[in-house]
């Protein structure tokens, strides 16, 4: 396994995590749920990403569980606050209320004193930028969470927060956590280059799209039993838009450049987003711990010119460009 530094910051990160939405706590049992954790670590996997809205907050504590016992020092566990918790008003958002009660709750389940990273989930049109970044540096003063990152921000918005954090003197975004992949390149154009120049690292989710890019998916075909697209608990939901005929065509056709660079078409996928120098890491989900053992191997991945190019060519109108699809809802969920 590979490491990357986190941005600007002197946090290191395995370049491959592991992430556990939709499967902890959820579409997996946690006997499955340890043993992908496992495998993980035994793949040199040190960072892990949760949330506390994952499996209505069982996520963290399936995540919590399968790492007791390993050594702190040794990992660096993320998590992530914004979507609803709980029932109430304020259990959801950035107000420093939800933020000091929802880190409090990600320790208790995660059974740990801090977190290494803790993100924005998304941005909260309805609370003060000022507030939110105060609360996140007063969860940094207390030692709850070592650093602080966003999710699904926009380059403005990441702009603003920097702005409002140099000039108060607030603990500085390190990271940003937006989906990346060979399909969905909306953080090229405008995150990107500034986090590049800011010195904000990308960590990036579903690198193989949720599955599709296996190209286990076929066209015409139901999906494999046992796969996301099957899963009745609401994972199905998150990769309808994926399951197109002329998609899963075209992921077909990125088989033979696969083979060519002597790599699964998972490898491919995460060696992919990997190319790019301000990804500090791919985070990949995982029902069985073959699939772990199978996509770290991307790690330290090469992929020359040529090969990116008959990837491009291939995905052609399917890949998603357009910066404005990074959007925040207008109001609270
Ligand atoms: N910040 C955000 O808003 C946000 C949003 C989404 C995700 N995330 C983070 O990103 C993480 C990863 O997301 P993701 O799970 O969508 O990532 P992904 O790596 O693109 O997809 C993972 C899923 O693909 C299937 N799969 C993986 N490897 C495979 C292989 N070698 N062969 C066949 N199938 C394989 C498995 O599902 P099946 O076996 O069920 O088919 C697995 O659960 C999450 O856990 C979370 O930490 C963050």
């Amino acid at each position: 396994m590979e490491f990357r530094s986190l941005g600007r910051s002197g946090l290191k990160i395995s370049e491959i995590a592991y992430g556990n939405w939709i499967t902890h706590g959820s579409q997996v049992e946690e006997d499955a749920a340890k043993t992908c954790v496992a495998a993980a670590l035994d793949e040199g996997i040190t960072t892990f990403d949760t949330a506390d809205v994952y499996a209505g907050t069982r996520a963290e504590e399936v995540l919590g569980r399968a790492l007791h016992g390993q050594r702190r020092e040794g990992l660096e566990i993320f998590t992530k606050v914004y979507w609803p918790t709980g029932p109430g008003q304020n259990d959801r958002g950035l107000s420093r209320k939800h933020i000091m009660e929802s880190i409090n709750g990600s320790l208790r389940r995660l059974q740990t004193d801090y977190v290494d990273l803790y993100q924005a989930h998304r941005f909260d049109n309805e609370t003060p930028l000022e507030e939110t970044l105060r609360a996140f540096d007063d969860i940094v003063r207390q030692g709850k969470a070592l650093y602080i990152g966003v999710s699904e921000w926009r380059a403005d918005e990441i702009a603003h927060a920097l702005a409002i954090a140099e000039e108060m003197g607030f603990d500085r975004i390190i990271s940003s956590q937006p989906q990346y992949s060979m399909l969905w390149r909306v953080i090229e154009e405008e995150v990107v280059p500034l986090c590049q120049a800011e010195g904000i690292g990308q960590i990036v989710w579903s690198p193989i799209a949720q599955g599709v890019l296996t190209g286990k998916y076929l066209p015409g075909q139901p999906p494999p039993a046992g796969s996301r697209a099957t899963d009745e608990q609401g994972g199905d939901n998150f990769i309808k838009r994926l399951m197109t005929d002329d998609l899963l065509t075209r992921v077909q056709e990125l088989k033979p450049i696969a083979q060519d660079a002597g790599l699964s078409m998972a490898q491919l996928a995460v060696a992919w987003v990997l190319q790019n120098p301000n990804v500090s890491a791919a985070i990949i989900g995982a029902t069985r711990p073959e699939q772990v053992h199978d996509n770290v191997k991307a790690s330290g991945v090469k992929l020359d010119a040529e090969i990116l190019k008959r990837i491009d060519d291939v995905l052609g109108p399917e890949i998603v460009r357009d910066p404005a699809k990074t959007v925040s809802p207008a109001k609270r969920p």
